[in-house]
């Protein structure tokens, strides 16, 4: 897969699994080649086996939801999904950087638009392959659409999709939007959520909606963020997408990857990420789950996040690097640290360092 473009190798997995993984013979054989130990944990009212999911953009439209359950995820999150269909930037447009096991993309939110998401929900749904596992959609600001329209932007999609996802993730934090996340300013956060919010009323629902964050904002542009956020009725926070910073490359390859524009995830992200989890735990934990996303790729970095303060986490980058068995090992381990540490359940663990 190295020796093939990025995008085009990550493409022919979603494929393959969209193919083969979607019966359930072959779930069965997936199953018991990842099988995964529960770790139970409640959050927002639902039970996750584990706490570990499938992060945004890996299965952006919808096409293999059910395989990630079988591959060990305790929850997936599609999209991200805009209201009107996009062709996402130029290509190549994904990269990576195999000796700092970290990726840089800015795909530009390509996707079929929410209709044709929508569509594909549906027909899931009738042919029975709607997957076991809480499910959570993940909801862009269309490139066509100014930061002054964004609330009704975000709105619609969420009423597309307001039957076909458990969870709803606002990303306002995507770098390879122009201009949107600018709406990580208090006004246009609350017009966001606000406008997402009364869409659940008319639907008379409850289904959480969250906001994920990036990790170069500042602090107290974060937290002033997720108080307007909160204000406005947000049930959770996602820290974090992809940063637009650079670690020092290890190498030519490194340097000449680092150096082209986009998002970067995986293993250097991780501090970044582990510190705004730690910084809206310490502030708004008492108010509301986080869910840890950025760099995580084994036991270690999984335990950092939950003692941190995640209660659910997510990963992209290391499936990539290590395939699907990252989520049992990871799990295996998070349940070996429990038992090091004393704790009688997870629940216990999440902000236990702070
Ligand atoms: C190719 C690619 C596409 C992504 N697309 C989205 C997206 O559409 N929406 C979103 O919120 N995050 C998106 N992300 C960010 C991931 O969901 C995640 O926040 C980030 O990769 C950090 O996690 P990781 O270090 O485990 O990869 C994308 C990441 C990658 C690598």
């Amino acid at each position: 897969m190295k020796f093939i473009d990025s995008e085009k190798a990550h493409d022919l997995s979603v494929n393959v699994l969209a193919k083969f993984g979607q019966n359930r013979g072959s779930q069965k054989i997936l199953s018991s080649i990842y099988r995964t130990p529960s770790t139970p944990i409640n959050v927002f009212g639902k039970l996750f086996r584990h706490p570990l999911g499938l992060a945004a953009g890996f299965d952006k439209s919808a096409t293999a939801l059910s395989a990630w359950p079988a591959l060990g995820f305790s929850w997936v999150e599609y999209g991200g999904v805009t209201r009107y269909p996009q062709d996402g930037n130029p290509k190549p447009r994904m990269f990576r950087s195999d000796i700092d096991l970290a990726l840089i993309n800015r795909m530009g939110f390509n996707n079929p638009g929410a209709l044709a998401v929508r569509d594909q929900c549906i027909s899931r749904r009738v042919s029975g392959k709607w997957p076991q596992v809480p499910v959570a959609a993940n909801i862009g600001r269309s490139k066509s659409v100014d930061n002054n329209r964004a609330p009704n932007d975000y709105a619609e999609t969420f009423s597309l999709l307001y039957d076909h996802a458990d969870l709803f993730v606002l990303n306002v934090s995507s770098p390879n939007t122009p201009g949107l996340r600018e709406l990580q300013e208090d006004d246009h956060i609350r017009d966001v959520v606000s406008a997402c919010i009364r869409v659940r009323e008319s639907n008379y629902g409850v289904k959480p909606i969250l906001l994920k964050f990036s990790p170069d904002l500042d602090d107290d542009v974060l937290l002033s963020c997720a108080g307007a956020a909160l204000s406005a009725g947000i049930d959770g926070f996602i820290a974090t997408n992809t940063t637009i910073s650079r670690p020092v490359p290890s190498n030519t390859r490194s340097r000449n990857i680092f150096a082209e524009s986009g998002g970067l995830s995986g293993r250097p992200l991780l501090s970044q990420s582990i510190q705004k989890i730690g910084l809206l735990y310490d502030s708004v934990g008492d108010k509301v789950p986080i869910i840890g996303c950025g760099g995580i790729e084994d036991a270690e970095s999984a335990w950092s996040a939950i003692t941190n303060g995640a209660s659910l986490l997510q990963l992209y980058s290391a499936m990539v690097f290590q395939g699907p068995s990252v989520v049992p090992r990871t799990i295996k381990g998070i349940k070996k640290k429990l038992n090091e540490n004393g704790f009688k359940d997870l629940e216990e663990a999440v902000g236990s360092s702070r």
